[in-house]
């Protein structure tokens, strides 16, 4: 039998193990690098930026240049989807994201059928990208959760605790869920968009899983992804899925079992016996080093890595941070980590 030679990060999350583990980087493309910022500094704004498909291939492909990662991940952002549906969304440089507060009770109000139209650029940042990567290299689409997109939405920006969402979630279920299930739609047609434009692996990211009652995360973390996952794979999709509901504690099994994601994106907080213990056996995961030990560096970033490659031994391991990587890292760092992992290559 010839077995085609695979992409590390593909066969992983095919089930495989492999030794040193692929290794990418959350928010790889960004201002820690200088020609990230060379290039960021020739749009007029960060959503110009995303729109503009020549400058996001630029940037998708900058770190798979200087560090040889094994994924590259499109250069995109998570806010896009409240543009499609009609919401206004800008960043400030400085404070972050800002949005128009929306509430859910308009829920009927957000547009639909759009996806395709607006956010047709990403599909273009991915069809410029694909041919110039090395064989090796997956390519990455992503989405935000509806969750989280939800809790930008309806607090006009990033929040403390999500206090507003929260409580119109528990004030308001039908309008609420109406709202999610219209989110996850328009996620869902963005998510097959991307697949048929070349993306190899999917992400949807829940970056504000943490800290809801059980009730709450079934409803609004599990019962959404589902519902995209059921849509992705009704339209014959079959790329694989890694799901991160970033903070989830103890509820990272569930998520596991119930939502169809065929990997598991773990949070800095996470404890590798535990997780290896109540995850399913053979679930690829992928985590999860604290970024601030990244910006650290020296010999305790040697001991972390050292730490999770042991942990995860055996199993299928995609080496990654447990969150974004931030500005402040120095690129020697990187450059540590990647040796760190790869000594044994
Ligand atoms: O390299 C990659 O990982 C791909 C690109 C990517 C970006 N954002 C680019 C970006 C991805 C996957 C995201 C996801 C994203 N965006 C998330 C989920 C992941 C997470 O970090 O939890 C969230 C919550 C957002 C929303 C968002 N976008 C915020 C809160 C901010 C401001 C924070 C900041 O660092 O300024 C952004 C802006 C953003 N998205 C930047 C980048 C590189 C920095 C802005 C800039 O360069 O001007």
């Amino acid at each position: 039998m010839t077995r085609s030679p695979q992409k590390p990060l593909l066969a992983v999350l095919a089930g495989e193990t492999r030794t040193p583990p692929p290794v990418w980087l959350m928010r790889q493309a960004g201002r820690y690098l200088a020609e990230y910022r060379q290039v960021r500094s020739k749009a007029a704004n960060f959503i110009e930026f995303c729109f503009t498909p020549e400058l996001a291939a630029e940037v998708t492909l900058q770190p798979i240049r200087r560090f040889g990662f094994d994924a590259a991940i499109m250069f995109a952002d998570i806010l896009l989807i409240p543009i499609a549906l009609g919401r206004k969304v800008w960043f400030v440089t400085g404070e972050g994201p800002k949005l128009e507060p929306f509430n859910p009770a308009e829920f009927e109000g957000l547009t639909q059928g759009r996806v395709a139209e607006v956010l047709a650029p990403i599909g273009e940042t991915l069809r410029l990208v694909k041919p110039q990567l090395p064989d090796n290299t997956t390519l990455i689409g992503f989405a935000g959760s509806p969750w989280t997109v939800a809790t930008y939405m309806v607090e006009g920006g990033g929040s403390k605790d999500r206090y507003a969402t929260r409580v119109a979630a528990w004030s308001d279920p039908i309008a609420f869920d109406g709202m999610l299930d219209r989110i996850a739609d328009a996620t869902a047609e963005y998510l097959i968009m991307q697949a048929n434009a070349g993306a190899e692996v999917l992400k949807l990211f829940d970056s504000w899983a943490e800290g809801l009652p059980e009730p709450l995360f079934e409803r609004v973390i599990i019962q959404p992804t589902r519902r995209i996952i059921d849509q992705v794979r009704a339209a014959g999709i079959d790329v694989p899925i890694i799901g991160f509901p970033r903070g989830a504690g103890t509820l990272y099994p569930r998520y596991a079992r119930e939502t169809g994601v065929t990997a598991l994106a773990l949070d800095t907080a996470v404890q590798p016996e535990w997780a290896r213990s109540v995850l399913p056996d053979n679930l690829p995961v992928q985590g999860h080093l604290d970024p601030s030990v990244l910006r650290a560096g020296g010999a305790m970033l040697d001991s972390e890595v050292d730490r999770l490659l042991e942990a995860w031994a055996g199993r299928p391991h995609i080496f990654n941070l447990g969150h974004g990587i931030t500005p402040d890292v120095p690129v020697a760092h990187v450059e540590q980590l990647l040796a760190r992992i790869r000594r044994s290559a």
